[in-house]
């Protein structure tokens, strides 16, 4: 059983294509409406990005619950660039036999503009041979670290994460402009349930988990997170997928 959250569908895809690999199945974590039944597994992996050098809290929420049967287990994290200690940090949450860092395009426009197509594309041709080498990895349950954490991993993974975790997944900055033309997707897709309409426009709730995907995913490019990414590019995998890895 292969566990995923995904907000721009960079590990939605990953944890599809590991499960085609391996013969397995990838359930969403935010479409279970109960307790997954892994008794039995012969092998159980998780697949989310890395928030600020860490694990997504709610992916780390999902596993502290989860039973820990004797299964062969693995983690796969999405990462535009590095992943730090955020393995290892999820590691104490649920032992990994396997830990994998899988570099991605990068949907983290709060910080800078996404990927262009020129870096989107051979990152996604790099990451499905990676996908095909961890496969064959998991299917021999060989154990494996092969984790990209990057320089200062441990500052990056420690403080930074506090910072962002604590400070910085504030929705306050979130706004639609006028383009909203009110279609409610925004609204529908947020993991978080975190978005209602009002007066035919979007509005927040507290506190969110920053996936990014309402403000990638908008079809009219109508969302804004404060004054840093207006003019800068929108990023979800799908635009990039051939007809046979679409979901
Ligand atoms: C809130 C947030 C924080 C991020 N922090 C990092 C990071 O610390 N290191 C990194 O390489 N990429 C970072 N990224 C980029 C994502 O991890 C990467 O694009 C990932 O593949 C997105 O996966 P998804 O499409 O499944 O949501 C961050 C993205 C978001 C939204
Ligand atoms: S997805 Fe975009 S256009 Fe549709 S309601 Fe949300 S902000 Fe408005
Ligand atoms: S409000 Fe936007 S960023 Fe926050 S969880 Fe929902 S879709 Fe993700």
């Amino acid at each position: 059983m292969i566990f995923y959250f995904s907000g721009t569908g960079n590990s939605a895809w990953a944890a599809r294509q590991l499960a085609k690999l391996t013969g397995d199945t990838a359930y969403d974590i935010t479409s279970l409406n109960e307790r997954p039944d892994i008794d039995n597994a012969k092998q159980i992996g998780f697949v989310f990005p890395v928030y600020a050098w860490g694990a997504p809290e709610i992916m780390a929420e999902f596993a502290k619950k989860l039973p820990q049967p004797q299964a062969f287990t693995f983690g796969v994290c999405t990462c535009g660039a590095d992943a730090g200690l955020a393995m290892k940090q999820f590691s104490k949450v649920y032992p990994l036999s396997s830990s994998y860092s899988l570099v991605m395009p990068n949907n983290y426009i709060i910080g800078s503009d996404t990927d262009n197509e020129d870096e989107i594309l051979p990152k996604l041709t790099a990451a499905r041979s990676e996908l095909e080498r961890i496969s064959g990895e998991i299917r021999r349950q060989n154990w494996v670290y092969r984790v990209h954490e990057g320089g200062l991993a441990g500052v990056k993974s420690h403080l930074v994460n506090f910072g962002f975790n604590r400070f910085a997944r504030s929705t306050k900055p979130f706004f639609a402009e006028d383009s909203c033309n009110g279609c409610g997707l925004c609204m529908r897709s947020c993991p978080a349930h975190a978005i209602t309409l009002q007066d035919g426009k979007p509005v927040w709730a507290v506190q969110c988990y920053q996936c990014l995907r309402c403000i990638n995913h908008c079809p009219q490019q109508a969302i804004q997170y404060g004054k840093s990414t207006a003019g800068r590019r929108r990023y979800t995998i799908h635009s990039y997928l051939p007809q046979d890895e679409q979901f």
